[in-house]
């Protein structure tokens, strides 16, 4: 693997790949205003290059303020937060993540349906249960409150003189909960069932060209533990490293680690057994030309692997084959139980390969990554993107972003050139990379996810990054391939799930886990978003402002289908 050290120069020369402001990505035309959907730009008009030729980023320095502060340009405002009020009986979930948008009528970009992962609790806030404190012992109503308060709502929003705004008790907004049971779309039972009870751990996610969403459930073992096989195949149940849930409720750990999908305007959820099961950070959707379609997904765990699902139906997630990465050698390898002798030696058939998909990889001799996390198609060249956190164990602090050129731009190539695209550190300005989205103009932002016992410590490598941030890596102009920091996180928060709605005006953001080193509720570690209850809250937001508008180059998206 070619591994580069990040250099500006290096980033500008990769940009010149394609004409400035012409997109080589097929159609996929699904929702506007995000690139795990991409919308076919066209070409810019020379007007418009000038533009975001001439386009001027103030960065913020690194601060360690218990706010969401923003860059000269840019503004926001509260959507949603924690435990807000969808309808007459269901309220907004805790730690929200990912947040995709798709307009109910696709005529009308100003009116439709919000999804928003809710990833994992705080039970101090959540259930009033504090695990710090020895006497204090947990009863099954507690874990009742945490498993409601975990998966993903889907909230109706609309844009009312110039502000999104809920549509409160519209009959769409709905919980889908740990409590919801969702089907396996699978033609053999998930250990000895059809059905799972509950979707959680619900990190980052994505779209599928036919508008559902996908949540995908990443660290799944925090919650009812997970299974282990020894070398003579036998296996051993771990218990849950978290909340414990293992100890109220007896569901097997082998219904959790999978990608799921949501129809939006009925609620309904399945679980695709096909695209393997571990701790899924994201999945990235491509279409082909004749509607197969190709999954990115990745595993966020120290030495595990990417992958993804090649389609051999159209639009289907179950029939097709899953690869997983080499990266040495440039090469897809398919878990293929059938045609794979070494998978024949150790698992009983593919069913067993799907759920032990980490140690079927391992086999095959899948390269192991630091952390793989969320994963982006560049709408200008095609490129895939892949954020990878860290690996601490390996002296990885900082991480970096990894770049897939699928052979002949193909995506479902079997072979494939991996390099390093930049890396994390104090020279690049940032730390710890995890979600991305590109813009309606092919700028990269991302956002870092460095730990809450970590940040702003003395001795920490991360103390010079401060809170985590939001940055944007412009594509045109003066500062085409800096890393500008845009949006400095609450006190221990991190942002999450930045995506643009279709007029280019508003990202929608969460912002998961401020004052998440909170020992005692009445001396909280962050207040943000500063409500009356002055206790930190979970929440989505809108940034909008100028800068928003120009990086997105608004005028280009006249006449597109949003
Ligand atoms: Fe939930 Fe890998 O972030
Ligand atoms: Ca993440
Ligand atoms: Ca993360």
């Amino acid at each position: 693997m070619d591994n580069k050290k990040y250099s500006r120069k290096k980033f500008i020369s990769f940009l010149g790949k394609v004409t400035l402001g012409v997109t080589v990505i097929p159609p996929f035309l699904t929702s506007c205003g995000n690139t795990s959907t991409p919308i076919k730009l066209g070409e810019l008009s020379n007007i418009q290059l000038e533009r975001l030729k001439t386009l001027s980023l103030e960065g913020l320095t690194s601060t360690d303020e218990d706010d969401l502060v923003l860059t000269k340009g840019l503004d926001y405002y509260t959507i949603i937060k924690w435990n807000d009020k969808i309808s007459n009986k269901d309220t907004f979930g805790f730690n929200c993540d990912f947040t995709c948008f798709i307009p109910l009528d696709p005529k009308n970009p100003n009116d439709g349906l919000l999804w928003v992962n809710h990833e994992y609790i705080n039970t101090l806030f959540v259930s009033g249960y504090n695990y710090r404190d020895p006497k204090q012992s947990r009863t099954k109503q507690q874990v009742d409150k945490e498993m409601y308060n975990v998966g993903g709502s889907i909230v109706r929003i609309r844009k009312e003189n110039g502000k999104w705004e809920i549509v409160h008790n519209d009959p769409h907004n709905r919980r889908i909960t740990a409590k919801t049971p969702i089907k396996f779309n699978w033609d053999k039972p998930i250990k000895g069932k059809t059905t799972a009870i509950g979707t959680l751990a619900n990190c980052s996610g994505g779209i599928t060209p036919w508008n559902t969403f996908l949540t995908c459930e990443e660290n799944y073992d925090g919650f009812y533990g997970d299974i282990e096989y020894d070398e003579n195949n036998n296996p051993t149940k771990i218990p849950s490293y978290g909340y414990g849930w293992d100890n109220f409720y007896d569901y097997p750990p082998e219904h959790y680690g999978w990608v799921v999908e949501i129809d939006p305007k009925l609620g309904m959820a399945k679980k695709h057994i096909a695209l393997g099961r571990f701790a899924h950070e994201c999945c990235t959707l491509f279409q082909l030309n004749d509607n197969r379609v190709v999954a990115y997904t990745a595993d966020d765990k120290n030495d595990e692997h990417l992958y993804k699902f090649v389609s051999s139906k159209p639009n289907s997630l179950k029939e097709g084959t899953l690869y997983v990465a080499d990266l040495q050698n440039g090469k897809w390898l398919a878990l293929d139980w059938k045609n794979q002798a070494k998978l024949k030696s150790k698992f009983k058939d593919q069913t067993e390969v799907l759920i032990r998909a980490r140690e079927a990889s391992k086999l095959l001799g899948a390269t192991e990554l630091n952390r793989p996390e969320d994963i982006e198609i560049d709408p200008i060249t095609g490129d895939i993107f892949v954020s990878l956190t860290n690996n601490k164990p390996k002296g990885d602090y900082h991480g970096s972003i990894l770049k897939i050129e699928e052979k002949n731009g193909a995506f479902d190539s079997l072979t494939f050139h991996a390099s390093t695209y930049i890396a994390g550190g104090e020279e690049s300005g940032f730390s710890c990379p995890d979600n991305l989205a590109f813009d309606f103009s092919g700028n990269l932002w991302l956002t870092s996810d460095m730990s809450g016992s970590s940040m702003n410590k003395i001795d920490s490598p991360y103390m010079p990054f401060k809170n985590n941030s939001l940055f944007v890596i412009p594509r045109h102009g003066n500062e085409a391939g800096k890393v500008i920091r845009v949006a400095s996180a609450p006190r221990d928060a991190e942002l999450t799930g930045p995506w643009f709605a279709p007029d280019g005006k508003s990202l929608f953001l969460s912002v998961q886990h401020p004052g998440e080193q909170t020992t005692h509720l009445n001396n909280p570690t962050s207040k943000w978003p500063f409500d009356e209850d002055n206790i930190p809250k979970p929440s989505v937001v809108a940034i909008t402002g100028d800068l928003i508008e120009k990086m997105n180059n608004l005028n280009k998206i006249e006449g597109s289908s949003c």
